[in-house]
């Protein structure tokens, strides 16, 4: 009986083993007890350790103001990567090398002693782990800490020309969590802070959607593809929608949503990114700079909104209580730390235009919210309607619109709707769907964004990370329409596990548009 050939690897796999391990270094994580260290860093460094893309020479270094020994803060790790990894169960074998290089030093940020003894430890580590003098500091800490933290790197020369001692090749890098800032000027004071302590090319400005495979795809589906670019500007496209969709509430995390509100949480960041990234021209190469350059282009090209539009193109909601997925939830003023008479936006929607050649006159539309009807990210092309010439019986008047929807999450993938005709004896119309899904080509154990960007901020590779014009510029956007909603009415109610206010509708309804229910 003929045996059958062994089965060549799948290659559609490949590249889902890391091979792209970094330079030796220590990652310092300042807020280590902190739910990102806990949900986010710590199983993102252990699946880079399972890929085998984390150098030999690594160290992890936990700063937090708890009593904490390294055992102590390795067994915390321990149940928080067994809980949140996307690999489970712990392997014992690689758990077991992987926390021989977790370390913990207790300090708070504001206190001198703290960067000297992380000076003591990070020399240790350098002799005992071959970490080589490079560092990766990790701020996952509130933003009111960033600028004391920055100046305690400074002040005690763990940054710098005298950090590199001897070696002119070891290298000092800084990542910063989300938010950055809390409006233009505090963003530019940040800036000016890290400035004094940091080049551009050192410091990593996080924003993790630009880590996730399907927004990192974008750039891919549109310039690795013949098809799209012709028809992606205004000759084709009637417009775009953008949603940024949960289902989940503020999480317990009532205090910072109180200073926040979706539109500096979401909208001026990752909603954002994601509007550059679907506008921008092609870039030169795909160097950080060069996709940078392109990003900001669009961000200044947005037209600016003066009071009288924000009334007309922004509107803002906050959910009151209702039922998600089956279950009642409370209101977001009854949330735990939340003030009773809180005029906090939980959703905002708003119609933009990049006036630029490409898209003058095409309104964007986009809206992020939370508790509403699903969880769900995506961006929709609309292009405009064909002249309704040829199929004009009203038994045949099933023409919509095509549409290119990418699924950013979940459900990831890319959908093509455009008209064919029933199967039958007569010319009856439908809009059908072609479906790309990543899971079912590719696998569904896909990198988490954490990882992807950890890894790059480790090589030095700042393409997925927000430079400082840019985090400037999206604030200089946001910021007007920021001060017009501070000096209007609430924002109007809407229950929980629906889409929105009504009100929103509007937006579009206008323009003869409908937001999509994806
Ligand atoms: C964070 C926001 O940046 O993104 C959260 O602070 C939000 O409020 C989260 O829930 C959403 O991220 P993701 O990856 O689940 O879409």
């Amino acid at each position: 009986m003929p045996t059958s050939p062994p089965l060549a690897p799948n290659p559609l796999r490949r590249g889902l083993v890391e091979d792209r391990a970094g330079e030796a270094c220590a990652v310092v994580i300042f807020g280590a007890s902190g739910d990102l260290t806990r949900r986010k860093l710590m199983p993102a460094l252990y699946n880079l350790a399972w890929s085998r893309a984390l150098p030999a020479g690594i160290a992890i270094v936990g700063v937090a103001r708890g009593e904490k020994t390294d055992d102590s803060f390795r067994a915390g790790m321990r149940e928080a990567v067994g809980r949140f990894s996307r690999r489970k169960p712990i392997e014992e074998a690689l758990w077991a090398d992987f926390e021989r290089g977790l370390t913990y030093v207790r300090g708070a940020a504001s206190d001198p002693a703290t960067y000297e003894s992380l000076r003591a430890h990070l020399a240790r580590l350098d002799a005992d782990r071959g970490t080589g003098k490079n560092r990766l500091f990790y701020l996952a800490v509130p933003p009111s800490e960033f600028g004391p933290i920055v100046e305690g790197l400074r002040a005690s020369r763990l940054v710098g020309d005298a950090a590199r001692g001897q070696d002119p090749n070891a290298w000092s890098r800084v990542v910063f969590e989300k938010p950055f800032g809390h409006d233009l000027a505090s963003a530019r004071e940040l800036n000016d802070t890290i400035a004094l302590a940091f080049n551009e090319s050192q410091v990593f400005r996080i924003d993790h959607y630009l880590g996730k495979e399907t927004v990192q795809n974008l750039l891919v589906l549109r310039f690795a593809n013949l098809l799209f670019e012709p028809v992606w500007g205004r000759e084709h496209v009637d417009h775009v929608q953008i949603t940024v969709a949960e289902d989940i509430g503020v999480e317990g995390r009532g205090r910072f949503y109180e200073q926040t509100g979706v539109t500096r949480d979401i909208v001026e960041n990752h909603l954002m990114q994601l509007l550059c990234l679907t506008a921008m021209e092609p870039p030169i190469s795909l160097v950080a700079d060069a996709v940078r350059d392109e990003k900001v282009k669009v961000l200044r090209a947005l037209r600016p909104m003066e009071l009288a539009e924000v009334n007309h193109n922004v509107v803002r909601g906050q959910y009151a209580r209702g039922t998600v997925h089956g279950e009642e939830v409370p209101a977001y003023v009854e949330e735990p730390d939340v003030a009773a008479n809180s005029r906090v936006e939980t959703y905002v929607a708003m119609r933009c235009f990049v006036d630029n050649w490409r898209w003058s006159g095409v309104p964007f539309y986009v809206r992020a919210g939370k508790r509403l009807a699903r969880r769900v990210t995506e961006i929709a092309i609309v292009f405009h309607e064909v002249p309704r010439t040829l199929f004009r019986a009203s038994r045949l008047s099933g023409i919509t619109p095509n549409v290119l929807s990418v699924r950013i999450q979940p459900d990831e993938g890319i959908a093509l709707r455009f008209i064919s005709k029933e199967p039958g004896q007569q010319t009856v119309l439908r809009d059908v769907a072609m479906d790309f899904r990543y899971g079912a080509a590719f696998g569904s154990n896909t990198p988490e964004a954490y990882e992807r960007l950890l890894l790059d901020a480790m090589r030095g590779e700042a393409t997925l990370f927000t430079r400082r014009d840019e985090v400037e510029a999206q604030w200089r956007y946001i910021d007007p329409v920021l001060s017009a909603l501070g000096s209007e009415a609430p924002p109007l109610t809407y229950p929980a596990g629906s889409w929105g206010p009504d009100k929103a509708d509007d937006l579009l309804t206008r323009d003869g548009c409908r937001w999509r229910k994806p």
